[in-house]
């Protein structure tokens, strides 16, 4: 049996088939993608990469509480890869590594995948959205640029490489090659989320906001079946009304959209960590302009303080930080940055950690002491992109210290941050 790019798979007939329906709803951000990994595991239990699957899966929520399945399905995983290919028992051994918590250990396998089998599309789409996760995004071009002479447009996944490629362009400043690539990913199929998103990526760093309303709503109903990247693209969609200061149409998609709490993919996983970045961030820049954003934050502080402790997502701590500290959660707060002075990772702890006591001394007024926090992570811009994400999300950190460098009279350092 075979993937869809024609690599050997260690099954049989129904198991290989829904597998491959998993792998094409991975790489369109499919809300069935779950439904198909679990599917093809009841096929065939002892089809090593299914079980993998599953454990990626459960890894790329960045959620703590998932960790314990990731650690089962890599331990089951494990117990079978001796029948399975080389390039499968890659694939474990990097589910071993990422369960073990040493990403840069994953990455090299998955490179290491790449090097033999460049149309491995899993290895592709999993190492892009880690070293997306982890700043990387010299790396995460470079390692687009190796496999793609070896893709094709006759390749099942095509459109989804020119959307990694497009996307890590536009992260590495080269709008126009990125427009270019993520338009022709969505020309080739409309449903391309993730090309859809690396344009409105590049018209957002470009101020294009007329065009950048009209691309998403032009787009929209090819979404019907997606997973909660739906939320993001709404989440740009408000970032363009924002800008063109229309408060109220913010506050609508944050409600019906981005935000709407009874959607069933919220109700399912009411603390992703894109939703909660996209919830939060949205809020500051709210209130930063203004707006009364009333309740709001509440539902999200409820759900920081039952995450104290997970710093499995790097960007998302400062954005359950805002949640906390606009709610006055302070015991949670204080709980959560002596849980990430604990942490043995530095991004965590030298990155991460003054970040968020930044925006909890923001919170309270104590603006010079958010600028001292923050000034060693921004003096070394390279520190800041640690935490991950993407320069428009970091973007509400800039503003943060920004805000709080005026209020606090340090107009040196404001201007500083403007010129780098
Ligand atoms: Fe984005």
């Amino acid at each position: 049996m075979q993937d869809i790019h024609g690599l050997p798979l260690s099954t049989t007939g129904v198991a290989a088939e829904t597998f491959n329906r998993a792998l094409r709803a991975y790489v369109g951000y499919r809300a069935d993608l779950a439904q198909h990994a679990k599917a093809a595991l009841e096929a065939d239990p002892e089809f090593a990469m299914a079980h993998c699957l599953v454990g990626y899966l459960m890894m790329l929520t960045y959620n703590r509480g998932h960790a314990g399945l990731a650690a089962n399905a890599y331990r089951d995983a494990a117990a079978l890869a001796v029948r399975a290919t080389a390039r499968e028992q890659g694939h474990v051994r990097a589910l071993g590594r990422w369960v073990a918590g040493d990403l840069d250990a994953a990455l090299r396998e998955w490179e290491q995948l790449l090097a033999g089998w460049p149309a491995d599309v899993l290895a592709m789409r999993l190492a892009h959205f880690n070293y997306f996760w982890l700043g990387r995004v010299a790396e995460m071009r470079a390692s687009l640029d190796r496999i793609a002479p070896h893709w094709s447009e006759p390749m099942a996944a095509y459109p989804t490489l020119l959307s990694c490629q497009s996307f890590a362009l536009e992260e590495c400043g080269e709008y126009a090659a990125a427009e270019r690539a993520g338009r022709l990913a969505v020309e080739l199929d409309p449903a391309d989320v993730w090309g859809t998103h690396a344009v409105a990526h590049v018209l957002e760093m470009q101020g294009r906001r007329d065009e950048g309303i009209a691309w998403l709503q032009g787009l929209e109903r090819h979404w019907a079946d997606k997973s909660g990247i739906v939320h993001h693209l709404w989440w740009h969609q408000a970032m363009f009304h924002l800008e063109r200061r229309e408060f109220e149409a913010v506050l609508d998609l944050y409600d019906r959209r981005f935000r709407n709490l009874a959607s069933p993919l919220v109700v399912a996983m009411p603390d992703l960590y894109i939703d909660v970045q996209n919830a939060a961030s949205m809020l500051f820049r709210l209130e930063r302009q203004g707006v009364d954003v009333g309740g709001r934050w509440g539902e999200l502080a409820d759900k920081a303080q039952a995450r104290v402790g997970d710093c499995l997502s790097a960007f998302t701590l400062p954005h359950w930080m805002m949640a906390l500290a606009a709610s006055g959660r302070e015991a949670a707060a204080a709980a959560m940055l002596a849980a990430m002075k604990d942490n043995p990772l530095p991004r965590i702890r030298e990155v991460a950690l003054p970040v968020c006591e930044a925006v909890m001394a923001h919170r309270r007024g104590e603006h010079e002491l958010a600028v001292s926090r923050m000034l060693p992570v921004l003096e070394v811009l390279e520190r800041l992109r640690e935490l991950g994400g993407s320069h428009a999300q970091r973007d509400v950190l800039e503003q943060l210290f920004f805000d709080a460098c005026l209020k606090a009279g340090r107009h040196a350092d404001a201007r500083r941050l403007l010129h780098a």
